[in-house]
């Protein structure tokens, strides 16, 4: 098995890096523990600002949030309508509640309610919270599981506005606590179990993911549900990662591969002046900078990347910014090694988002385990095989684009 040199390097130290303020790489924290408390309180910091910056902004991330909601929209149509079956959808590091509401809402018969309260109203603005009967009767809960006390806070104030409360804690369900101590689900309802946007590339690191890998097969698996780990793949590091985390380095950081860290403290805020989109190769990043009373300190600040930096960026998918925010987008061989070792080939699907959304899901893969083999009818209306192969097997597009 090859593995990306970065890859088999962090691997064996099982540890991740940190960034400081002189710019250094530096701060390897090695134990599973201490990286996770340490996460913990970089997600309670940054909530608010990730919610505002990220689901709610880049428009390549919400591009991919969009697949990513297609996708499972279908594939729940397909188990509850088409399969007859009813679904508990779970969420794995659920953050701000995105599938919580949109499931809430869809699930949200109009006739029940006041045409003018809130939810009847959203349901009418926005397609994708629309009232779905072919979702709607088989979709008995939806819960959700992450550990930052922030992100559930505001996901539960989030359903409140939306006019959901009287769901919260009856069909939508939150529960403070770790992506890794899953238990198994009964059989009924059918458990779907999912963890989205990435949320393996910032579950500490390569341990982490492994234990995540092995949480959601156990949860599955004596109920003979379906789990889903949808990512990004180092692929597309270049083309993808640079101009994303440039974009948002109000709510993540700034990037430790762009120079000079004079505002990169949190006394600051830098924020960009427009979006950089995909496969954008420009050199720098024009920001204002704003003190914390939103002062403007410094019009049109100027970020240089340095290519050095960059170069290790891209090659191991490691993400690093100045305010300890840390993220892996892992290979497509990566994903390949933890299906074979933690799940089992013959169950799974390993899916080049392109090939089944090229324009929104090209920087992404899914991990799907299905021991009974579920979504077999499923994936072959999309002619996707299941199984794991080697790259360049690929007779579509993702051949390509995994290999860049
Ligand atoms: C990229 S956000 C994704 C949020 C959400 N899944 C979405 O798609 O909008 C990642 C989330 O993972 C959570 N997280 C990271 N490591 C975790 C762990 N070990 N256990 C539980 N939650 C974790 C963070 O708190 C954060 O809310």
């Amino acid at each position: 098995m090859m593995f990306a040199a970065g890859f088999a390097q962090d691997q064996k130290r099982g540890r991740v890096g940190r960034v400081n303020l002189a710019g250094e790489r530096t701060g390897d924290v090695t134990d599973l523990q201490t990286q996770y408390e340490h996460d913990k309180s970089v997600w309670d910091a940054c909530a608010q600002a990730y919610e505002s910056a990220i689901v709610l902004g880049h428009p390549d991330v919400t591009a991919y949030e969009h697949f990513e909601e297609d996708l499972l929209d279908r594939i729940l149509v397909y188990l509850i309508r088409d399969s007859g079956r009813c679904v508990h959808l779970h969420d794995v590091a659920c953050g701000s509640g995105r599938l919580h509401l949109r499931y809430g809402l869809k699930s949200l018969d109009p006739s029940s309610r006041d045409p003018e309260s809130v939810a009847c109203r959203l349901q009418t603005m926005h397609a994708n919270f629309q009232y779905s009967p072919s979702i709607a009767p088989g979709l008995k809960r939806v819960s959700g599981i992450d550990f930052s006390g922030e992100m559930l806070a505001l996901a539960r104030r989030k359903l409140k506005g939306a006019g959901l409360a009287d769901l919260l804690d009856a069909r939508l369900f939150f529960e403070q606590g770790s992506a890794f101590d899953l238990a198994p689900f009964p059989d009924e309802p059918l458990p779907v179990v999912v963890t989205l946007c990435n949320s393996i590339g910032v579950m500490q690191g390569l341990e982490g993911a492994c234990k995540l890998f092995q949480a959601m097969r156990r949860s599955v698996e004596a109920a003979g549900g379906v789990a889903i780990i949808s990512g990004y793949c180092n692929e597309a590091a270049r083309d993808f990662a640079l101009g994303n985390y440039e974009s948002v380095l109000d709510a993540c950081g700034q990037p430790d591969w762009l120079e000079p860290a004079t505002f990169a403290s949190r006394d600051y805020q830098q924020r960009p002046h427009a979006y950089k989109r995909a496969y954008d190769g420009g050199d720098t990043l024009v920001v204002g900078v704003y003190d914390n009373n939103n002062a403007p300190v410094k019009p049109g600040h100027v970020l240089r990347r340095m290519p050095e930096r960059v170069a290790e960026t891209i090659a191991t998918g490691h993400i690093r910014t100045y305010y300890e925010y840390e993220s892996h987008w892992y290979s497509s061989e990566q994903f390949r090694a933890w299906i074979s070792e933690w799940w089992d080939e013959k169950a799974s699907w390993h899916i080049a988002g392109s090939d089944l959304d090229a324009l929104r899901a090209a920087p992404a893969q899914l991990a799907i385990y299905d021991p009974a083999d579920r979504l077999r009818p499923f994936f072959k209306r999309l002619g996707i095989v299941k199984g794991v192969r080697e790259l360049g097997e690929y007779a579509g597009q993702s051949g390509a684009l995994w290999q860049y």
